[in-house]
């Protein structure tokens, strides 16, 4: 099977990208990071991606705070299209993606959200869950449009909530099932489609 060749961007610390480059390490996610992007110069993810020898670049997301200015929008396409990326992978990424990404890869974002949505929409979904008195939450991957964690859903993963469970206990329990859930996404995605019987 081709190797699929990805695009993640990311925020914050990037577990869910060392998830995803962990799988492709050992053999069990046929795919490749072309590059790695973040609009964050000090991230995690950057510093793990350049451990790994992986390209990565800081974007400088311009002056508004939930999404990139026009032209760092219209940066981060070029460096995607440049470094041939066909599957453009969300992982912590704290800004909106707008007209100039969602028209260059239709249908070929995704994204990864500490919830089952449509439940807990937005910033900290294991804060709203707990405060929301919720016995089950999880995480979904899901296609990226125009709206804040809307996009059509591809996969979740259920996370009980335990009595005692702290916002940080919740979470951690949470990104354990993002990190087995997303590579596994990838792989489905990138798998030839089932053959009809004949
Ligand atoms: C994850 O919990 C993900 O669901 C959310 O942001 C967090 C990113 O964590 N979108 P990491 O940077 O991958 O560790």
């Amino acid at each position: 099977m081709a190797k699929l060749k990805l695009g993640v961007l990311g925020s914050g610390k990037g577990s869910n990208f060392r998830a995803i480059a962990d799988a492709i390490t050992a053999g069990s996610l046929e795919a490749e990071i072309g590059i790695v992007l973040s609009d964050v110069e000090t991230s995690g993810i950057l510093a793990l991606a350049r451990e790994r020898k992986l390209r990565a670049e800081f974007v400088a997301p311009g002056k508004f705070k939930t999404k990139l200015e026009p032209e760092a929008e219209e940066r981060t396409v070029a460096l995607l299209r440049e470094a041939g990326v066909e599957l453009v992978v969300l992982a912590g990424w704290m800004r909106m993606i707008k007209a100039p990404l969602l028209a260059a890869f239709p249908r070929r974002i995704i994204n990864i959200h500490p919830s089952l949505l449509p439940a807990f929409p937005g910033l900290e979904a294991w804060k709203q869950a707990l405060a929301a008195g919720a016995r089950e939450t999880g995480c979904t991957v899901h296609y990226v449009d125009e709206g804040m964690d809307g996009g059509e859903i591809i996969a979740q993963s259920r996370v009980p909530v335990l009595p005692g469970d702290t916002p940080e206990k919740l979470h951690a329990r949470i990104q354990l099932a993002e990190h087995a859930l997303y590579p596994e996404v990838i792989r489905r995605l990138n798998a030839p489609p089932a053959r009809a019987h004949a």
